[in-house]
């Protein structure tokens, strides 16, 4: 039997591909707990989980406390604004005050790259990092690998275009990493200002033009344009930005026809995507919402409940 002996999630780089499909795997078989009249299971009854959200979040935050509670954790939810931060205390203090509570896991969130390895290392306590800065978001990279798997049967071998901010954009970062490790063949594209200097060394071609990048695509991703990110302006302006790279239902006639869309979300409808495109045939972006929560219940179980080191 496949093991997981993880403390920590802190990005997708420490992940094997057994790991992977094993968290996959487990999230095919907790996605049923959702849609059941009674969603709970007993599961993790008796643990409790800090999810800690320095940063505003509408799906990620949402997503771990459905996860938690459909598997009978005690949940606790702490924002910047809401805790003694406020007041000049440091994150680590913050992290060593939860500590001294003996949760189980703390989910944290957080505009500093590499803020959960800190915490990590500090802390008894496992961490999941919910996204931090610019560096990695996993939780959205495993929930968006088990979508694509579930609507293509497979990863390993499809063509797929990332889209946008690509330098400012953890979610790119973690799907990358995610995607060449499982075998897909990555493009990525957006305004040369916007792709990091020597990004193919992880493995990925760069097309700038979005026409040639979605050509003959198994899945197309777009990203939000991340203007709170960028210290410079990178482009002339949105209006701009949505002429060249947002995605049309004209550009995607150029992908495969089984084509499938994704964002991560926030979405800037009639920036990085249109709303025929966002609402069109091809978009699996609110299935990647529903799968979310199954990914995070398999990660809470394996983190928390599942294997002991
Ligand atoms: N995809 C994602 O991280 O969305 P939120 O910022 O709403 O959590």
């Amino acid at each position: 039997m496949k093991k997981f002996s993880h403390k920590d999630l802190l990005g997708m780089g420490q992940l094997s591909v057994d790991d992977i499909e094993l968290i996959l795997d487990t999230a095919e078989s907790f996605k049923e707990i959702s849609t059941r009249d009674i969603k709970k299971v007993p599961t993790l009854r008796g643990k409790s989980v800090v999810h800690f959200f320095y940063e505003p979040s509408t799906r990620t935050r949402t997503s771990f406390e459905m996860a938690a509670k459909r598997l009978s954790a005690d949940t606790v939810s702490l924002s910047a604004s809401g805790s003694s931060m406020v007041k000049g205390e440091t994150l680590i203090d913050t992290a060593r005050n939860l500590q001294a509570m003996n949760p189980d896991l703390i989910v944290l969130r957080h505009p500093s790259s590499g803020a959960p390895h800190l915490l990590a290392k500090e802390i008894k306590a496992g961490i999941i990092n919910a996204g931090d800065g610019t560096n990695e978001h996993p939780t959205q990279a495993l929930l968006d690998l088990f979508t694509i798997r579930e609507k293509k049967g497979r990863i390993k071998g499809l063509k797929i275009a990332i889209i946008g901010d690509i330098s400012h954009s953890r979610v790119a970062r973690s799907n990358i990493i995610g995607l060449t490790k499982m075998g897909a063949e990555v493009t990525v594209s957006g305004p040369p200002t916007m792709i990091p200097v020597g990004i193919e060394t992880l493995g990925v071609n760069v097309v700038c033009d979005p026409v040639e990048a979605v050509k003959k695509k198994d899945v197309v991703m777009l990203l939000r344009i991340q203007l709170e990110r960028q210290s410079k302006v990178l482009f002339p302006g949105i209006r701009e930005y949505a002429s060249f790279f947002g995605l049309t239902g004209e550009m995607i006639k150029g992908a495969k026809n089984d084509v499938i869309v994704m964002h991560p979300g926030p979405m800037n409808r009639g920036v990085e995507i249109s709303s025929e495109v966002a609402d069109g045939p091809y978009s699996v972006i609110l299935d990647q919402v529903t799968n979310g929560v199954a990914v995070r219940m398999a990660l809470l179980y394996f983190l928390i409940g599942g294997y002991k080191k």
